[in-house]
């Protein structure tokens, strides 16, 4: 699957955005090492915080069905569903990233032009992942 590929999948998950509270509709698609994809998109809730961003809603199906070797997730968003210029992760979706993917995991970030690159090292260095840190599962 080519990045131009994968990023019209994002575009296509966010007209699945419920989004009534900030309006701004935001879609994710995620590749796992197997060639499959994964769609998210943005769930808000009435009390704010439960909102769960595209980001995870794709890596979350895709952990439950199995997968947690992702290649490359492409992100786009924007007010009403129009993109107006990259939309790049929050900090918790970076952190949930961290968990399963390494440094060199690719963001391909849609915007009104096309789309840019960055890896999972550059939007979260230093990242902490409890595996490497505590022993409690050993
Ligand atoms: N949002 C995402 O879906 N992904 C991000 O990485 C940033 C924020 C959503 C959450 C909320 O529904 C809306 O964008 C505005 O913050």
């Amino acid at each position: 699957m080519l990045p131009n590929e994968l990023c019209k999948l994002a575009m296509e998950a966010m007209g699945h955005a419920y989004a009534p509270y900030s309006g701004f509709q935001v879609g994710a698609a995620l590749l796992c090492a197997d060639g499959s994809v994964y769609q998210g998109c943005n769930i808000e809730n009435a009390a704010y915080s439960p909102t769960n961003c595209a980001e995870r809603t794709a890596i979350f199906k895709a952990v439950y069905d199995g997968h947690r070797d992702f290649t490359a997730i492409a992100v786009c968003g924007g007010k009403g569903g129009v993109i107006t210029g990259a939309f790049p992760p929050c900090g918790v979706c970076r952190q949930v990233m961290r968990e399963f993917c390494g440094d060199d995991f690719r963001i391909y970030l849609v915007n009104d032009k096309g789309f840019e690159t960055v890896t999972l090292a550059q939007l979260l260095p230093y990242g902490f992942t409890a595996g490497e840190h505590m022993s409690a599962n050993e």
